[in-house]
């Protein structure tokens, strides 16, 4: 079976567990419009916080290798789960473009906090990283990081629960710990949970920044772009593409909820190989 496909040939291939991603997503398309995207939820598998880094990584690879198969230039790895598990061994893997990737910002907040105190808001994967404990090793020195799984939350956002007392109630829950430590910065370390950034910013009160790393990921994608000679010219719009290994009703209602946009989304899961759509 061939994957080549010229119509998604050159673009930047951006991957998540599911729509948590379309927060990178929509910053790519806002910074870098002239550029063409792929985007691919792996929702036949999400969420991946509670999975092994192992089975994670063996995801991560299958659909880095459909993306490249699809002819993408460069690899956006919109996950932290799946970047801790998996992007050194995709970068040391897939040697031929660019595979950029989620760190923990913990780097910004360090310089943000003047309490020294900063709450991180991840998937337990992603605690367990090792790029988390290297990032928090090289940037909090001296801060102290109040660490906070959000079991379930990835979750809401995939099922739409933006807001709303369920919603509420759980972030609640997360952040009072961040709170009582006397937090007065807090790091989404999840790329769903900029899509919840508003009740968080409510329950935190405008005292504390709350930091979404998209936008410093965009601006980075096209340094690299540039720098490695593989930018569009400016001079035309970007055409986007959609794939889901899950319901494509599922990534389209959820397209449609968080970014406004209307798009054909095809059916894909390049870890069993098999084409339904
Ligand atoms: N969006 C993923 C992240 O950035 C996590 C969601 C999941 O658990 O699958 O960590």
């Amino acid at each position: 079976m061939s994957a080549a496909a010229p119509e998604t040939a050159g673009s930047i291939g951006v991957f998540d567990s599911g729509v948590g991603g379309l927060s990178v997503w929509r910053e790519i398309v806002r910074q870098l419009p002239h550029e063409d995207t792929l985007y691919f939820a792996d929702q036949a598998h999400v969420p991946y916080g509670p999975r092994s880094q192992e089975e994670i990584r063996a995801f991560c690879h299958d659909i880095t290798a459909f993306l490249v198969g699809r002819g993408c230039k460069a690899i956006v790895v919109a996950c932290n789960t799946a970047s801790a598990a998996a992007l050194k061994y995709l970068r040391e893997t897939f040697t031929g473009l660019p595979v950029i990737g989620m760190e923990p910002a913990v780097k910004p907040a360090a310089a943000m906090t003047r309490t020294g105190v900063v709450g991180i808001l991840a998937t337990p994967a992603t605690f367990q990283g090792r790029l988390f404990q290297a990032t928090a090793g090289r940037y909090a020195e001296g801060i102290r990081l109040v660490k906070q799984v959000c079991d379930g939350l990835a979750e809401l956002v995939e099922r739409g629960a933006l807001d709303g007392p369920e919603t509420e109630a759980a972030l609640r829950g997360f952040l009072q710990p961040i709170i009582a430590a006397g937090a007065d910065t807090v790091v989404l370390a999840c790329t769903h949970y900029p899509f919840v950034i508003e009740p968080i910013r409510r329950i935190v009160g405008p005292h504390v920044s709350v930091i979404d790393p998209a936008p410093a990921i965009a601006r980075h994608l096209g340094d690299v772009l540039d720098a490695r000679g593989l930018a569009t010219h400016r001079g035309r719009t970007g055409r986007h593409a959609f794939f889901t290994s899950g319901r494509t009703e599922s990534l389209r209602e959820a397209l449609a909820q968080l970014t406004g946009v209307r798009g054909t989304i095809h059916r894909r899961d390049p870890t069993q190989r098999v084409v339904t759509g």
